[in-house]
């Protein structure tokens, strides 16, 4: 059987080496339209409040050359909000974002956020924008993400990323993830994962059932450096593809 989980092409690091020169080169629209033709099921990008990778100008450019959906991941608060209601993506992604930090470095803390976030995603956000929340593996924030009225979560997938290799955190990690789909799946929540994630360990991944969606960015850039982005993107899609449900 085919494994038909969505693959979302994070294009962030193609800003990255561009901004290390300044001028236009590589071309984030170009890396764009490269995902697309190799098989992305929709762009995602985050527009960090330093802007260190994406900016306005490129969320505009993207979303004027892609036909497939844009995820924009962006942090919680209303300089983002007014940036995704002036581009509609098709989805947002909240995650937690820190100036200092190298990568998005946790899950959100929903519970503590929850006033907040209600805010936001209730009275702020445009209602056509679907919403997903860049959490843990863990109950409780599953739990709040459901209070919330929030259905669909992304799984961060960094600390499992991390303990491969090492068996007993790879289990252990895999299965915090294997039972955050369970938990938020009783919930009627839907789940993606993402984060560190490369061609060695998404099969494992994308074998759990009922993950509908993988984000996968630093791995994908980093490979087309030698590859070439639609090969490296090809074969992520192939991987994914026969990994057994
Ligand atoms: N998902 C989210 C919410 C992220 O913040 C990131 C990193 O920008 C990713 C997925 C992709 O992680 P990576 O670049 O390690 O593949």
């Amino acid at each position: 059987m085919i494994n038909n989980i969505r693959l979302g092409v994070n294009i962030d690091h193609v800003a990255t080496l561009r901004n290390a020169r300044g001028g236009n080169d590589p071309q984030i629209t170009r890396a764009a339209i490269i995902a697309e033709n190799a098989g992305a099921d929709l762009i995602t990008v985050h527009v960090r409040e330093d802007r260190r990778h994406v900016n306005e100008n490129d969320l505009k450019s993207i979303l004027s050359v892609i036909k497939i959906p844009l995820n924009l991941e962006i942090a919680a608060n209303p300089d983002m909000i007014e940036i995704a209601n002036r581009y509609k993506p098709h989805s947002v992604c909240f995650v937690p974002e820190n100036r200092k930090e190298i990568t998005t470095e946790g899950g959100l803390d929903v519970s503590k956020n929850f006033n907040k976030l209600e805010k936001l995603v209730k009275d702020e956000l445009d209602n056509d924008i679907n919403v997903t929340l860049f959490i843990d593996p863990d109950k409780d924030q599953i739990i709040a993400t459901k209070d919330l009225g929030v259905k669909v979560v992304e799984l961060h997938t960094g600390a499992y990323a991390e303990g491969f290799g090492m068996q007993l955190n790879l289990e252990t990690e895999l299965n915090k993830i294997k039972e955050a789909v369970q938990i938020a799946n009783d919930f009627n929540i839907n789940c993606h994962a993402g984060h560190g994630l490369n061609f060695e360990n998404v099969s494992l991944i994308a074998s759990i059932p009922k993950i509908k969606e993988l984000n996968i960015g630093h791995f994908l850039i980093s490979d087309a450096i030698f590859n070439g982005l639609e090969n490296s993107i090809f074969k992520m899609k192939k991987i994914i593809k026969e990994s057994t449900i």
